[in-house]
């Protein structure tokens, strides 16, 4: 396993591959966990050579965020991508000009719902990072995971806007055994903190089993939702059910997929998680007729 720190030097490695050998990228910000790893066991599987980039973006962080107490465990994740089998881990020092970046990437409408409401300005600045590093690394195929799925919505969104030469590819969330999804912030938790994030993801999957029991009225769940996270003594920052391609309210739910968002602080941690609501797709008469004739 190569460890590069350049993009000259990432270039020149790359080189010789190009062409002949598929390459799958998996950018991270390191502290590494399971989730992360799942992504680069699928890029493996797809792909002869896997690049791991470890970059804390500081575009992507509000003024008030953790970008200086993000977690980072450089020595930690490179043991783990070894282990895993990756080739090149790109870990830059810095991607953007001493002058700051001038040129950035903006995204429309999809970047002032859900998590764009209170972090304005995030989702620009994972755009022009990740389409920064697409660059650098010209790859394949990249594998991002369903547990940001607003983020994994606008990279899908940008690449097929902007006509990329790069194979999106969406990897399940990984969660813990009592349901909470994986994520680098966890270890800010305290004991009591842990036991009480674990009522987000539960609070998810009550709402998907009303919905697979019969319940459509997005409203209704919605509600049940806030109560459940009220008797945990949890306010979310949002609990919202959208349409799992553009993410637009949904107030009835039918056959097109549909997710539930929530976002909520447990101490001073903001935690996220989403779940897919997806009924069996029941064909109508009509439509067993046609096929029939
Ligand atoms: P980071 O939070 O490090 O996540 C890197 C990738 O891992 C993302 O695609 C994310 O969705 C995925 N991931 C995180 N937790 C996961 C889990 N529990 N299960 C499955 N996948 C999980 O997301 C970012 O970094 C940054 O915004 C980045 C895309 C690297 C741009 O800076």
């Amino acid at each position: 396993m190569n460890i590069v720190t350049t993009t000259t030097e990432l270039r020149r490695q790359l080189a010789p591959m190009r062409g002949h050998e598929r390459i799958a990228f998996v950018p991270t910000m390191g502290c590494l966990h399971e989730g992360h790893l799942s992504l680069i066991r699928k890029a493996k599987k797809m792909a002869d050579i896997v690049v791991v980039s470890i970059y804390v973006n500081p575009l992507q962080f509000g003024p008030n965020e953790d970008f200086n107490a993000y977690p980072r465990s450089f020595e930690q994740d490179c043991e783990l991508c070894e282990k895993e089998g990756v080739e090149v881990i790109f870990h830059p020092e810095n991607l953007y000009p001493a002058d700051g970046i001038k040129v950035s990437l903006k995204v429309d409408e999809l970047d002032s719902l859900l998590c764009g409401t209170s972090r304005p300005g995030h989702f620009d600045g994972v755009v022009t990072v990740v389409n920064l590093l697409f660059n650098i690394v010209r790859p394949d195929i990249a594998v991002f995971g369903e547990k940001d799925y607003q983020q994994l919505t606008i990279i899908n969104r940008m690449a097929s806007d902007l006509h990329m030469n790069v194979e999106i590819i969406s990897a399940p969330t990984l969660r813990e055994p009592d349901g909470l999804a994986m994520s680098s912030r966890n270890r800010y938790l305290s004991e009591d903190e842990r036991n009480r994030a674990s009522h987000l993801h539960e609070t998810l999957q009550s709402m998907k089993v009303l919905f697979e029991q019969g319940e459509v009225d997005a409203g209704r769940l919605i509600s049940l939702g806030r109560a459940k996270l009220s008797d945990a003594g949890i306010k979310p920052e949002y609990l919202e059910i959208r349409d799992a391609q553009n993410l637009k309210p949904v107030e009835q739910l039918g056959d097109s997929p549909a997710r539930i968002f929530i976002a909520a602080k447990i101490g001073n941690t903001r935690l996220i998680d989403n779940i897919a609501l997806e009924r069996a797709i029941h064909r109508s008469s009509a439509s067993i007729a046609e096929t029939m004739l």
